[in-house]
């Protein structure tokens, strides 16, 4: 189980997340939307224990990530796979090696041979074969992206953070990153929670969304939910992206999926 209850975070006079509850789902595919600033990045740093709420509960498989010592963090983030938003690849490594870290830290009984075939099997699912010894300094943005994506999935996680997976990417990846989300849901059970701009890419991929919004949970449902909203805010989030009626609660054609 992983929840979140009544979680508040300032820095300094910032009010960021002011009282938010929210119960993920497990084996599905969660999205957080909002504007810029409104607090995604913070949500999920708090999900692994990178930061520290000021009051409230993130409870993580029984663990209370608010409170949990070092030890017990430990034990909850090898459960989890994670791409951060700034979450850079080391340069001076190769992109195997890169993919390899979170095996050498959460895996020590692996040994090199097998570390290195789980690797090479992982950047094969990402589209990426045969790139182990290849620099990630001359790779494209979207090749990069990947080798993320590999490394947060390389240690079999049952739960994977992505921080904006589609941003700076062209829409035909956009849309292979997309299915490979909803392969590996649909293939592995894992559970994902996905940070993203690309309100496509959220229909696409999610099974539940929330909108978060100075400070609050202000819409969480289905993705048919979130289309019929009648929440001024959320309609105006989701109209720059998506065509909706002009009325709540009339029917809306999801974009069709084209991964
Ligand atoms: N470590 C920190 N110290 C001080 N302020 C911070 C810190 N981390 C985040 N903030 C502030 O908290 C607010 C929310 O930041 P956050 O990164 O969560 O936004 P976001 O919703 O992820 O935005 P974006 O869509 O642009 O990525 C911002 O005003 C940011 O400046
Ligand atoms: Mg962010």
């Amino acid at each position: 189980m992983i929840e979140l209850r009544d979680l508040r975070k300032s820095f300094g006079d910032l009010v960021v997340l002011d009282g938010v509850s929210l119960r993920f789902e497990l084996g599905h595919t969660t999205a957080i939307i909002g504007p810029s600033g409104t607090g995604k990045s913070v949500l999920l740093k708090h999900l692994v224990g990178l930061m520290r709420p000021d009051s409230g509960q993130v409870m993580c498989f029984g663990t209370d990530m608010a409170i949990a010592t070092e030890r017990e963090m430990f034990a909850v983030r090898r459960r989890f796979g994670m791409l951060f938003q700034e979450g850079a690849l080391f340069d001076s490594m190769s992109v195997g090696e890169n993919v390899e870290f979170p095996l050498v830290h959460h895996h020590k009984q692996l040994s090199a041979a097998e570390r290195r075939d789980r690797v090479d099997e992982v950047l094969e699912q990402v589209g990426l074969p045969g790139f182990y010894d290849r620099i990630p300094g001359r790779l494209s943005g979207g090749q990069r992206k990947r080798v993320g994506l590999a490394r947060a999935i390389v240690g079999k996680p049952e739960v994977v953070l992505f921080d904006e997976p589609n941003s700076g990417l062209d829409p035909m990846t956009s849309n292979s990153i997309d299915a490979l989300i909803c392969e590996m849901k649909e293939a592995l059970g894992i559970t994902f929670i996905v940070i993203s701009h690309d309100i496509v890419g959220v229909l696409n991929v999610a099974d539940y969304v929330g909108m978060l919004y100075g400070g609050h949970l202000v819409e969480y449902g289905t993705c048919d939910d979130l289309v019929r909203s009648d929440q001024p805010i959320v309609r105006q989030f989701l109209r720059r992206n998506v065509a909706l009626p002009e009325r709540a609660g009339e029917v809306v054609r999801l974009p069709a999926y084209s991964g």
